[in-house]
């Protein structure tokens, strides 16, 4: 071991390929080494770092100008591996942090590959050279750069780092995918499974963006329309078995007022009950044969509407509970906080299920850290828990009282219905079915009786920038 002036040390180009402590870490390392000094001193090759970086960086901080360092013993290893194989050593380094340094080494060798793949090419063509000779190079190099391939390369990252080569896979594909949610993984802020599934919907956004701008360019159909009028009129004109997907969050006859006065939301249950018959009848007409319907109701009708829907001979998929997480307090019975959603299709065996837009990441990987789990996530459970919009939430629109949130229509559009089909909506209200419609490339109808709110989601889906709400 020797002492050297620390300005006479540099940080290696490849350091960055190594993941920097976060910022507490750093803290508390400078903190120690402020009390008690280099005690492990920093590895060089001539003057460059290749073991020892926080150490360095936290000296230079508090100013120290001398440091204890050692020649790193590489044993003819290249330096970056050497490096990257040291950071494993590190305390607190998760299992996914290992992940991306064994990404950084699989990456390193397949460009130390290509790179002396290149040289061997240039060498080939060069003057001077015997046929010979430059064929005996080729050989060695042809050898050592076969170890090298992508695949040799990740199997061997695997090993040296003690992960398994899927999760070098996902590292990879999202440092070349999502290159800052990646080095978030790096640096220990983010699980690499979760960073997956996020590189993976934005994926999907993109395209579905892509893919709507394709659907009406290609057509030369618009993409959505609102209706202004009465629902069982509107419907009646829609041709039968030509919607893939219908939502339906109608009145809850429960006194609100959607502009014709709260007495028109407080008629007898007779009244309501047969007017809410006639539009189920009406959506179910509508269907396709693999279509589904979906209906939202609070708890005065929802036993009602079960019924109902019995009626129109569509069959129940499921019995949904959307959690709005805050509701109603009440004094002397259980606050209201939740409302149901039926999922009707029309033909039990045959209908559309898009699982992968109502999946998430399961306990078995995201609590207890289990390697056997599913990287695809488990379905969701039937009790959505989804917030409901507050009053200053982004999305909000100021002049709508009871705007769903778009989380729960993406959910719901996702799940049963496919790019390029239609999905309507008979009380379209502020648009929100039609918004997560055309996020998904998905055609839009809209029915709507208030001429103001018929307005209001015009401009909204009009002037929609679906990452502005992101
Ligand atoms: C509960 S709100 C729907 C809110 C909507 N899901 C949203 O997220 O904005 C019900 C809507 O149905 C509309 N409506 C009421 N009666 C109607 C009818 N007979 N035909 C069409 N729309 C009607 C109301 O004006 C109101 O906008």
């Amino acid at each position: 071991m020797q002492v050297v002036p620390i300005a006479t040390l540099r940080l290696h180009p490849e350091a960055d390929r190594v993941p920097q402590m976060n910022v507490e870490q750093a803290a508390e390392f400078q903190a120690d080494i402020a009390e008690r000094g280099i005690r492990v001193p920093i590895e060089i090759v001539g003057t460059q770092i290749v073991d020892g970086r926080s150490r360095f960086l936290a000296a230079k901080k508090l100013g120290i100008e001398q440091v204890p360092v050692i020649d790193a013993p590489l044993h003819g290893d290249d330096p970056v591996l050497y490096m990257l194989r040291a950071a494993t050593r590190r305390r607190h380094l998760t299992d996914d942090q290992r992940a991306c340094l064994a990404e950084e080494e699989r990456e390193y060798l397949a460009e130390r590959s290509r790179r002396e793949r290149a040289r061997a090419g240039g060498l080939a063509g060069g003057r001077g050279r015997t046929k010979a000779s430059v064929d005996s190079s080729a050989v060695t190099l042809a050898g050592e750069l076969s170890r090298d391939r992508s695949g040799d390369a990740r199997a061997i990252a695997s090993k040296t780092f003690g992960v398994s080569e899927r999760s070098i896979r996902y590292a990879q594909k999202l440092k070349s995918e999502a290159p800052r949610l990646y080095e978030q993984v790096k640096a220990g802020n983010e699980r690499l499974s979760i960073a997956k599934r996020q590189m993976e919907r934005d994926v999907k956004r993109r395209q579905q963006r892509e893919q709507s701008q394709q659907v009406e360019t290609t057509t030369g159909y618009p993409l959505w329309q609102i209706s202004c009028g009465d629902c069982l009129t509107e419907l009646a004109k829609i041709a039968p078995s030509t919607v893939r997907l219908i939502f339906a969050d109608s009145p809850y006859n429960i006194g609100i007022d959607y502009g014709a006065g709260a007495k028109a939301d407080r008629l007898t249950d007779e009244q309501y009950l047969a007017w809410c018959r006639r539009w189920m009848g009406e959506c179910a007409r509508l269907l396709t044969v693999d279509g589904s319907l979906w209906v939202m109701i609070n708890d005065e009708y929802a036993d009602h509407f079960g019924l109902l829907l019995r009626e129109t001979g569509l069959i129940r998929r499921s019995w949904i509970k959307w959690y709005e997480t805050f509701g109603v307090n009440c004094t002397n019975n259980f606050n209201r906080c939740s409302r149901h959603i039926f999922y009707c299709v029309k033909d039990a065996k045959k209908f559309v299920f898009n699982a992968d837009a109502v999946s998430r990441p399961s306990d078995r990987l995201t609590k207890y850290h289990d390697r056997r789990a599913d990287p695809g996530g488990k379905l969701w459970d039937n009790v959505w828990c989804i917030p409901r919009l507050v009053e200053n939430s982004a999305e909000r629109l100021p002049d709508f009282p009871t705007q769903l949130p778009l989380e729960l229509l993406r959910a719901v559009i996702g799940c049963a219905s496919h790019p390029g089909d239609t999905v309507l909506d008979p009380f379209s209200g502020s648009g929100t079915t039609g918004i997560a419609a055309i996020e998904g490339a998905r055609r839009f109808i809209g029915i709507e009786r208030n001429h103001q709110f018929a307005e209001l989601s015009r401009e909204r889906l009009a002037s929609h920038r679906p990452e502005a709400l992101r």
